[in-house]
């Protein structure tokens, strides 16, 4: 019986890890025809001339880094220095609903097997070329998958091509894996302005933000307690509406994501929220 056991063990390690390298994902042909390239990229993704991007309907730039927010301009509407959502801005759902930004990762398994009804995934291109047998396992369970960029990067500091080659290179991680380009999409750290908002408008997209903010991640720095998250959402749940801002990028974000969806009388995705479709065409 010891034997069996062990020998199952030792089976089992190198199964794993060479079922994890098969899961890489492979560059498409149809992308490697269009970019001359043969592999994804790094955190710094080049940037691929489009034919429907007009620049000359891309705004003004308020160029500043993440924080500095004094010297934006006027008319920028800028999220995260001063809370401004344009009339096209997604931020608010009928219902109080999750949303996940930062996977796919290894504990977004965990999640989609807890959640009681589909939520949305902001997801990052780098995590999906990764992770992207659980991109589909997210995407089978009749959740939503939507853009997160492709690296996380702070989009206001970058320049006009380097905001597309976040956006074209997310959306290409995501044609490769759910054969889908997405509808919706959250500029990592809230960092929408105008400019960011001319940009992502040409790829069809709408941009969604929240209106409630768990600060999940500061659990991971010893900053926030999971109890307390749970403590604002039974408070604010007696409000109705609401869009929550979470992360399926750790173990204990994942927890406190499955301890708020017991919480809540199930959820409404994104283009549940809004009545809008969940993708913006499919192959
Ligand atoms: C999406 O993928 C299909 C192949 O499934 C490809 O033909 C198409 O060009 C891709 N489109 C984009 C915008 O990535
Ligand atoms: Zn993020």
């Amino acid at each position: 019986m010891k034997i069996v056991i062990c020998l199952s063990v030792l089976l089992w390690a190198p199964l794993s890890e060479a079922s994890l390298l098969k899961s890489a994902l492979p560059f498409p042909d149809w992308l490697r025809d269009f970019t001359g390239l043969t592999e994804w990229p790094g955190l710094d993704p080049p940037y691929i001339p489009l034919d429907f991007i007009n620049f000359a309907a891309i705004e003004p730039s308020s160029n500043h880094k993440i924080g500095e927010c004094n010297n934006i301009l006027p008319n920028s509407c800028s999220f995260d220095c001063s809370n401004c959502v344009s009339t096209e801005d997604i931020f608010n759902c009928p219902k109080l609903s999750q949303t996940f930004d930062d996977g796919p990762s290894a504990f977004t398994l965990k999640l989609i097997n807890n959640l009681k009804t589909p939520s949305t995934f902001f997801t990052l291109g780098t995590q999906i070329v990764k992770y992207p047998e659980i991109y589909k396992q997210a995407m089978a369970k009749g959740n939503v998958m939507a853009s997160h960029s492709w690296s996380h990067k702070y989009l206001p500091e970058l320049t006009n091509e380097e905001i597309i080659a976040q956006i074209e290179w997310s959306v290409w991680a995501m044609n490769a894996t759910g054969h889908h380009l997405p509808k919706y999409f959250r500029p990592p750290y809230g960092g929408l302005d105008n400019r960011v908002r001319s940009i992502v408008k040409q790829f069809g997209m709408t941009n969604v933000l929240w209106n409630f903010d768990t600060h999940d991640w500061k659990i991971l720095l010893g900053q926030r307690k999971a109890s307390d998250i749970l403590k604002d959402i039974t408070n604010h749940k007696s409000a109705g509406n609401g869009l929550i801002l979470e992360h399926d990028h750790s173990s204990q974000t994942v927890n406190v994501g499955i301890d708020i969806n017991k919480i809540l009388d199930g959820q409404l995705t994104v283009p549940q929220c809004v009545g809008g479709v969940n993708y913006l065409r499919t192959f």
